[in-house]
């Protein structure tokens, strides 16, 4: 299977699936990197792996709503054909923030996935970890999940789970569960490429 990546960040996520599927994995490997973002460190790390990293703007103007959609459209445009011309199979959100259109989810359904770093469908949306502090909830943990029309919604491939301890800040829980991410998301891949699910 032919996978491209979408980050806006710092990608850790990303190196783990680049490590996961390689070139000469049989199974499926990454093929392409679009990042939103044209600083992205994602951008770099799949350089580093010698794959084509793309930066598609998704611009902004005054006027929210109809900015939101016109940067939506144009973006999905550009990432839409270059999906195409790499005969991609498989998305993976890996930290990319931002919502895609449901016409776009529609025609990819069930080839995207994406990581969050909660125990769904409990905290979606932004800072996660820190809703489950504020929560104070004993168990925290991340989940990838098919990608909906929805923010963080769409069947659960498989979780995993960090307790959360005394005198954790949002950072240390975030390091924790980011640990195990790292670990589900390369593992949900294999289990959706391999019709495991
Ligand atoms: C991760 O915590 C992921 O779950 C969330 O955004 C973060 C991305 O981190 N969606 P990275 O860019 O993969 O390092």
């Amino acid at each position: 299977a032919r996978i491209a990546v979408m980050a806006s960040g710092r990608g850790s996520n990303l190196e783990a699936l680049l490590k996961a599927f390689p070139h000469d994995n049989p199974l499926g490997h990454i093929v392409l990197v679009i990042s939103d973002k044209r600083e992205a460190l994602a951008l770099q790390k799949a350089v580093e792996a010698q794959v084509e990293a793309e930066y598609v703007p998704w611009p902004k103007s005054r006027d929210q709503g109809v900015a939101y959609k016109t940067g939506r459209e144009q973006f999905e445009r550009v990432a839409g054909q270059l999906l195409h011309e790499h005969r991609i199979d498989l998305i993976l959100l890996a930290g990319f923030m931002r919502l895609l259109s449901p016409a776009f989810v529609q025609a990819w359904q069930g080839r995207i996935l994406n990581i969050h770093p909660s125990l769904l469908p409990q905290f979606p949306g932004l800072n996660a970890q820190r809703q489950a502090l504020e929560a104070g909830v004993s168990e925290s943990g991340c989940t990838v999940h098919f990608v909906d029309a929805g923010m963080d919604t769409g069947p659960i491939i498989l979780q995993r789970r960090v307790p959360v301890l005394p005198g954790d800040t949002e950072e240390t829980l975030a390091a924790r569960i980011l640990e195990q991410e790292h670990l589900a998301y390369p593992e949900a891949v294999r289990r959706v490429l391999q019709g495991r699910v």
